[in-house]
């Protein structure tokens, strides 16, 4: 049970040091109690003090009519005839006991309490102890009419503490309830303030989790205090770049679909052509143009595909050792026969090692979209060279065609994705280029284009090389 309730309270206090305004209140709340504890003290130090001043002007007064009253009577004996109201003084209702003592100039007691002690100092009240009570005594001396100069009478006067204790214990609290309805209300406004202050921070938290929010509109930075405007920037600049992105996606798939719809049209008339056909020849043509498109959509589904796998964060990051020289003699093995088809000289100028380190999949891809447009876009008869070269701590890969080129104008550009020189002839779809430089970032290198000797476009790679 025991274990279980201070489990809950550890919670408790778990959440409430977790929350901002828990962690406020915590410290407004101790704060208040330290001052709370330091006026109990003073309080009661104060109450103290002023009941023992009231009881000792009490004292004095009630000692001077003591003193006043003792005279030389007839016979020539010092008297004290003691005054009544000199005790009632004390009658305040707490059944305090007086005790006094008058004393002649040598030492005889003429009235009162002989055990009653003297205190040390005159007209000083002092706590002391007296058959067994507490009590608070006082003594005076004074002259007396009648006897020579230095006649002094010793009055002490003792009063048992009841009366003072109450008078104490009553300062104590007035004062005491005074100052804690003080700091209650000081604790009250703090708190009121505390909500005041953080209701723009909750208001922000609101708004950031409000289910509501596809629309991403930026906050308004004047609508909390001016510590939390440099994070509502922040977060409006981050809400923008995640905008941008988002328009860029949507961007993307209506230009993928855009992409696809128009081969496919086309797929579906020539299959119906195909369908209604009775001429052999003619049926087998239309056969032939109908696995042309097939293959052209598939490419472009491909292309996506790659395109996406190359895009920083959609695969793991791979690190492995590659060889360059490897990849390039494979490239151009597997596009020996269509390069033949095609009447280009494809050849290959590499260094026996060019050592890379990346994803040899997207490196590969991205060699095979650079060769694939030199002998797409190469009129025959004509050549295509792939040059491989270590040049300090990069690798440089070179491809080089006897083709038109590409306009300076334009060298920006294609790199974008779907985008297409206007009038090119040869089928594709925008996004080779695309996928050269989503790669060549990947791998931490840089792609610029430039001329070949022959007049044609020259592409060059350049990599970090593995050490
Ligand atoms: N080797 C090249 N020679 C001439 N023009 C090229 C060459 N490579 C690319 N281009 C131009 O750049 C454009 C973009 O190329 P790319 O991104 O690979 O898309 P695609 O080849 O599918 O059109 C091409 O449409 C073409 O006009
Ligand atoms: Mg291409």
């Amino acid at each position: 049970m025991a274990a279980l309730l201070w489990r809950r309270a550890s919670d408790g206090l778990a959440l409430l040091r977790a929350s901002l305004l828990g962690q406020l209140l915590v410290w407004v709340t101790a704060t208040l109690v330290i001052v709370l504890s330091i006026n109990l003290v003073l309080s009661l130090r104060q109450g103290n003090a002023t009941a023992e001043i009231v009881t000792d002007h009490m004292l004095l007064g009630s000692a001077r009519m003591i003193a006043e009253a003792v005279h030389v009577d007839g016979s020539g004996t010092i008297a004290a005839d003691i005054p009544p109201a000199a005790l009632e003084i004390f009658n305040t209702g707490y059944g305090d006991r007086v005790y006094y003592k008058v004393t002649t100039p040598w030492g005889n007691i003429i009235a009162g309490y002989e055990g009653l002690a003297e205190p040390r100092q005159q007209m000083v009240g002092q706590n002391m102890q007296f058959r067994d009570m507490d009590i608070r005594a006082m003594a005076i001396t004074h002259p007396v009419v009648g006897l020579s100069e230095d006649g002094l009478v010793t009055v002490v006067i003792a009063v048992t503490r009841n009366g003072q204790k109450a008078l104490r214990h009553r300062l104590w609290w007035s004062d005491f309830v005074n100052q804690s309805v003080l700091v209650a209300a000081a604790g009250l406004v703090t708190v009121f303030g505390l909500r005041r202050g953080l209701a723009p921070v909750l208001r922000l938290r609101d708004a950031v989790v409000a289910s509501k929010r596809e629309r991403l509109e930026p906050f308004d930075p004047a609508s909390v205090q001016t510590e939390l405007r440099p994070l509502v920037h922040a977060l409006n600049d981050y809400m923008g770049r995640v905008q941008k992105q988002m328009a860029a996606q949507r961007r993307f798939v209506s230009n993928a679909a855009h992409q696809l719809r128009t081969p496919l049209t086309l797929l579906s008339t020539q299959a119906a052509v195909a369908a209604r056909e009775q001429e052999e020849a003619a049926r087998l043509e239309a056969l032939q143009a109908l696995t042309r498109s097939t293959r052209q959509v598939s490419r472009l589904a491909e292309q996506l595909l790659t395109l996406t796998r190359a895009e920083p964060g959609s695969r793991a990051p791979r690190a492995e050792h590659i060889d360059m020289a490897v990849i390039a003699r494979e490239v151009l093995e597997a596009q020996a026969v269509d390069a033949l088809q095609r009447g280009i000289d494809l050849g290959l100028d590499a260094e026996e090692k060019a050592p890379v380190v990346g994803d040899g999949t997207m490196l590969r891809e991205m060699l095979v979209n650079l060769v694939d447009n030199a002998l797409r876009y190469t009129p025959a008869p004509g050549d295509v060279t792939v040059r491989l070269k270590c040049v300090e701590d990069h690798v440089v890969l070179r491809v080089e065609d006897s083709g038109p080129g590409i306009p300076v104008s334009e060298h920006d550009q294609v790199f974008e994705r779907f985008y297409r020189i206007i009038g090119t002839k040869a089928d594709g779809s925008g996004l080779g280029l695309a996928i050269v430089r989503e790669v060549v970032d990947g791998a931490g290198g840089t792609v610029t284009l430039g001329s070949a000797a022959s007049g044609g476009l020259a592409v060059t790679v350049r990599l970090p090389r593995r050490q």
